[in-house]
């Protein structure tokens, strides 16, 4: 008696405040069937937090004090999901199509967007490494910061690297022993390669200046149409003249207005 029982799925009402939280915020759109996903996640902030409900947790992370528990409760509810060469089919294409053709008098420059825990710029990264003869520069960015921290550090379960091919792994990896067996360090000479900064893909894209390449994949997904279109827009400002842009295979520029040549699925070049 007189112990409160906290309902670990939000109500409707509830749910909908947070859609509107992380789409104002993010671009994300939650669709309904999220709802139990949301309860499970941010579940242990309102134990934490000795909240009794979704609202009380709500009203909480909107408080001026509380940014930090915002930033960690908009982390709990996006997905980070990724793993080395994910979508092997950019990988080939960038090796085979991309890096014959480009400037040997010019550092070609490539930026991945939503660049997660690492595992993509840094597969990017050791692709470069290994066949680019030319100058070159990766940046990588996120809005989750706590996902750009595991980045920089580069240490990786095995799991994550099932696809990383045997000759990047023996040049560039490092293999835990000890504690740390089953784990894997990127070498400094590729974690060197990436310059990290935290940025929303809503914002103004002019400060990342004109890139060749961009890496968007996985992440407009989670986007309505207006945002992917602001998002498209935006890109175009920054990508140079027949410059690439890769997304994931399960996405499309399909509806949008757009200035890309579709080349293969999920590859495009600007005209
Ligand atoms: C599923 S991961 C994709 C990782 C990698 N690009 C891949 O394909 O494997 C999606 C990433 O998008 C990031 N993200 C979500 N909304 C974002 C936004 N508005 N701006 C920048 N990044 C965002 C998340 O933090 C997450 O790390």
């Amino acid at each position: 008696m007189g112990t409160t029982t906290r309902e670990n799925i939000p109500t409707k009402e509830e749910f909908s405040l947070f859609q509107t939280l992380v789409h104002n915020r993010l671009g994300i759109n939650l669709p309904a069937h999220k709802r139990v996903m949301l309860g499970h996640r941010l579940f242990k902030r309102l134990n934490a937090l000795q909240l009794n409900n979704f609202r009380d947790y709500f009203n909480y992370i909107n408080h001026l004090e509380h940014t930090k528990e915002l930033e960690t409760a908009l982390e709990l509810i996006t997905t980070n999901e990724t793993f080395f060469f994910r979508e092997e089919k950019h990988f080939e294409f960038l090796q085979q199509k991309v890096l014959p053709n480009i400037s040997v008098n010019k550092t070609f420059k490539i930026w991945s967007a939503a660049a997660s825990t690492g595992e993509e710029p840094y597969s990017i990264a050791m692709l470069m490494q290994y066949h680019c003869r030319s100058s070159w520069q990766l940046m990588a960015s996120d809005v989750n910061n706590s996902v750009l921290t595991h980045a920089r550090k580069g240490i990786y379960n095995d799991e994550r690297a099932r696809f990383l091919p045997a000759h990047y792994r023996k040049e560039f990896c490092m293999k835990g022993i000890d504690e740390f067996q089953g784990f894997m360090r990127v070498k400094p000479s590729i974690r060197n390669k990436v310059q990290y900064f935290t940025f929303n893909l809503l914002d103004d894209m002019a400060s990342i200046g004109m890139v060749d390449l961009i890496f968007i994949r996985n992440v407009m997904i989670y986007f309505t149409d207006e945002t992917r279109q602001k998002i498209i827009d935006n890109i175009q400002t920054i990508l140079n003249p027949k410059g690439w842009l890769f997304i994931s295979h399960s996405e499309t520029l399909h509806g949008l207005s757009h200035d890309f040549n579709i080349v293969q699925p999920a590859i495009y070049q600007r005209k």
